[in-house]
């Protein structure tokens, strides 16, 4: 009998868990929940006698890949696996999978919940803002990225994208307008949402140079990753513009450092993008799915590595 380990530190909401449990009832694999663990060491431990794991934000180090025996599958139920050694998994020939596309809308819609609050000024009771006819510039075009343009067209904004890895087409099909430099995304738009994942090439990349090219009362939205942010530009930015705003699902490390400027960001006190019950449901559902396919019918499509 196959022994799944769904490793969540950030627990499924309590009725995907239970559709989880189901799917492998079914199949007739063992599925045990390691929810809200303290340590990673924990993480470690757990992880020795099960055949796959499903993870969220959950980091699968060289210490999991290695203390993980019979280890064949990890499917990160989300869409960024920078959370997974990809390199070890390799090596030890475990298989490494996303749910891409799963929990899009609940990111999305998060982005729209971040940026009233803040053009609202935290709903403090003064005059605010609106988002009607401003300008929004999405940052990579990916199912997150194509979700916030949906509904942003809903909220009567002009919407831009700049990602150079998806057809001009494809954009300009779901009637946002194509920008063909990162420059000039960050030169249009007053607000920026960021989309990319965290990679060697992207980290730090949103930096000084892009930012302050920003338009009056410039709004940046991160539900990416911090590590895609330089936070000493990010600092030196909020020193230089009052009208600078930056609100994120994802704590800057030096979010202790910005208290002089609290009108002008807001975070998340735990990332929460994904935290819906529609979310875990979709991406819950689809790791189970992939993990019975992966071993009964060799099905790979999902592999990342
Ligand atoms: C993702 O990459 O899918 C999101 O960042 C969600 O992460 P989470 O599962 O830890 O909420």
């Amino acid at each position: 009998m196959k022994k799944i380990l769904v490793a969540t530190d950030k627990p499924f909401a309590k009725v995907a868990a239970d559709q989880i449990k189901a799917i492998f009832a079914k199949a007739n694999y063992e599925c045990v929940f390691f929810e809200k663990y303290s340590q990673q060491s924990d993480f470690v431990t757990a992880v020795e006698d099960y055949d796959a794991l499903i993870i969220r934000s959950d980091k699968v180090d060289k210490d999991v890949i290695s203390n993980a025996k019979k280890l064949k599958i990890v499917v990160r139920a989300g869409a960024g696996y920078d959370n997974v050694d990809l390199a070890s998994a390799t090596e030890h020939g475990v298989c490494v999978m996303n749910t891409p596309g799963q929990n899009s809308n609940a990111v999305a819609e998060l982005v729209f919940g971040m940026m009233v609050y803040q053009i609202r000024n935290h709903f403090d009771g003064t005059s605010g803002t609106e988002l009607k006819d401003k300008k929004l510039g999405i940052h990579a075009y990916g199912n997150v990225g194509k979700n916030v343009a949906r509904i942003a067209k809903g909220f009567g904004m002009k919407v831009y994208a700049f990602d150079p890895f998806v057809s001009k087409s494809e954009i300009e099909n779901d009637g946002v307008t194509v920008l063909d430099t990162v420059e000039k995304l960050y030169e249009t738009c007053q607000f920026v949402s960021l989309h990319i994942p965290a990679t060697a090439q992207t980290k730090k990349s949103i930096n000084h140079a892009l930012l302050s090219k920003m338009p009056e009362n410039a709004v940046l939205i991160n539900t990416a990753r911090k590590e895609v942010i330089n936070e000493d530009d990010l600092k030196v930015i909020f020193n230089e513009r009052k009208d600078f705003h930056y609100v994120a699902d994802v704590q800057p490390d030096c979010a202790g450092e910005l208290f002089d400027f609290s009108k002008q960001y807001y975070f998340t006190p735990k990332k929460l993008g994904a935290q819906t019950e529609e979310a875990n449901i979709n991406a819950g559902i689809a790791a189970a799915n992939q993990i019975i396919d992966f071993f009964e019918k060799n099905d790979i499509r999902f592999k990342v590595n």
